[in-house]
């Protein structure tokens, strides 16, 4: 076997993996032996045993700036929102937006639903009619399996609420599938609606296996696969901030207010009609989302995944936020899929995700989800109006700037010359390398 290959390797402790990766993958001209993975695992071993169990073969710990972007009134609550990014100005961004958005009444939000779905695809060659006939029975039996399966969360208020039956054999011969409604109050519900889904799967097969009434051939059913499904159009939130367009007076050096409204409408419009800038829209909108899901110890992919699907729901892909100018009111909203949960997963395995639900005051679910979309549309708010207006390289490059001067190891003197120095000069590593030099050697 290659050298470079190995088998067993999640059999090693964890030193002896870090040891086999140094030897066997030795580090670049670049990296120079640098880092030392061990030098990022915690003093505490019991925390970092629970990290290293949320995933495999660990080897260390992968670390992201954890931040707080104060002032959200979000429905006249005041949060203080923990975000999990590594992008400079998406905090001071959101905090901003927040700020400005404070004295106009703050966000305003509202869950619209909160199913979530999972599916059994099965193939069955019988006749389709057949099937419809039969399903009555077959979801009944199901809903009543499901109050087993079930009881706690149905005492919490959740449970099974529906399941339809979805022909697709227009479309595939023999292709059906169980679409199965789950709500799952204050979790994100991917275990409990996947443990339904194979219980559900078994007994669905067993029903043809032993139904009298079927001949041999329609006894003959093919369980494809069961699992959730991460599109989730019916677990919807809203967020919207609004103010009277004489509220934006002096939002941005001498532009008036009509003209920042109308320019920022124009600009959500572009995003509305266009799927090259309505990615990047909707990107700039899940800087914000994704860092508060990170920072509450949610899955992000789920979430990314069920936004991008539901910005194509109208047959192309749109932006996830709209602005509209009526009566001299300026209204900018977002409504988009949110499936996460306080309770289960990371949420309190997670030390900082645990600290980070404690900060916002041990939200249920439909708070968070809430909470979420506000700072997605705040970050939205705040890109857009930079884009309109100074553009974003400005704060961009000063964060750049900073971050090239700190890892210079720059003093703050040096940092403060080359702030005011590059005010108006382009920013590159070199650029920045070289004025360093330069004063350095005054
Ligand atoms: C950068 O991470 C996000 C933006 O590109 C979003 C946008 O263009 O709306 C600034």
């Amino acid at each position: 076997m290659n050298e470079k290959l190995i088998s067993g390797f999640s059999k090693l402790t964890k030193q002896e993996k870090i040891d086999w990766v140094n030897s066997h993958f030795p580090s670049s001209e670049l990296e120079n032996n640098e880092t030392d993975f061990t030098a990022f695992w915690l003093e505490n071993e019991t925390i970092q045993e629970v990290i290293d169990g949320f995933s495999e073969n660990t080897l260390s710990n992968f670390i992201l700036p954890y931040g707080i972007a104060p002032n959200f009134l979000i429905n006249g609550v005041p949060y203080a929102i923990p975000m999990v990014i590594e992008e400079s100005s998406v905090v001071a961004a959101a905090s901003s937006a927040a700020k400005f958005w404070l004295s106009k009444g703050g966000f305003k939000t509202k869950v619209i639903s909160t199913v979530k779905i999972g599916q059994i695809h099965f193939k069955w060659e019988g006749e389709s009619t057949l099937l419809t006939r039969l399903f009555p029975e077959i979801k009944e039996k199901l809903l009543q399996e499901s109050k087993r399966l079930g009881a706690n969360m149905v005492k919490r208020g959740g449970g099974v609420t529906d399941i339809e039956l979805i022909h697709f054999n227009h479309l595939e011969k023999g292709l059906y599938q169980l679409r199965i409604k789950f709500e799952t109050v204050n979790s994100m519900g991917a275990n409990f609606i996947n443990t339904h889904l194979e219980s559900f799967s078994k007994s669905l097969k067993n029903f043809f296996d032993s139904s009298d009434s079927l001949s041999a051939e329609d006894k003959e059913i093919d369980i494809i696969m069961s699992i959730l499904s991460n599109y989730t159009p019916e677990c919807l939130v809203t967020a919207s901030v609004s103010c009277p367009l004489s509220q934006l007076k002096g939002i941005y050096k001498d532009m008036d207010e009509t003209t920042f409204a109308l320019k920022f409408q124009q600009a959500v419009r572009i995003a509305e009609i266009d799927p090259y800038r309505a990615t990047t829209h909707n990107k700039g909108i899940f800087n914000g989302i994704d860092a508060v899901v990170i920072a509450t110890g949610n899955d992000f992919r789920a979430v990314e995944a069920a936004g991008h699907a539901y910005a194509a729901k109208d047959g192309y892909y749109k932006s996830l936020s709209s602005c509209q100018i009526e009566n001299d009111v300026f209204t900018f909203s977002l409504t988009l899929p949110m499936a996460i949960g306080t309770i289960g997963g990371l949420t309190h395995l997670h030390p900082l995700a645990k600290k980070s639900l404690s900060i916002l005051g041990e939200p249920d679910a439909p708070t968070l989800m809430q909470i979420i979309a506000a700072v997605g549309l705040a970050q939205n708010f705040a890109a857009v109006k930079s884009l309109i207006t100074s553009g974003i390289q400005e704060g961009h490059m000063r964060m750049h700037l900073m971050n090239i001067l700190v890892h210079l190891q720059a003093s703050e003197t040096e940092k403060n010359i080359a702030l005011e120095h590059f005010t108006h000069i382009p920013v590159s590593f070199a650029a920045v390398r070289e004025f360093l030099e330069s004063i350095r050697s005054k």
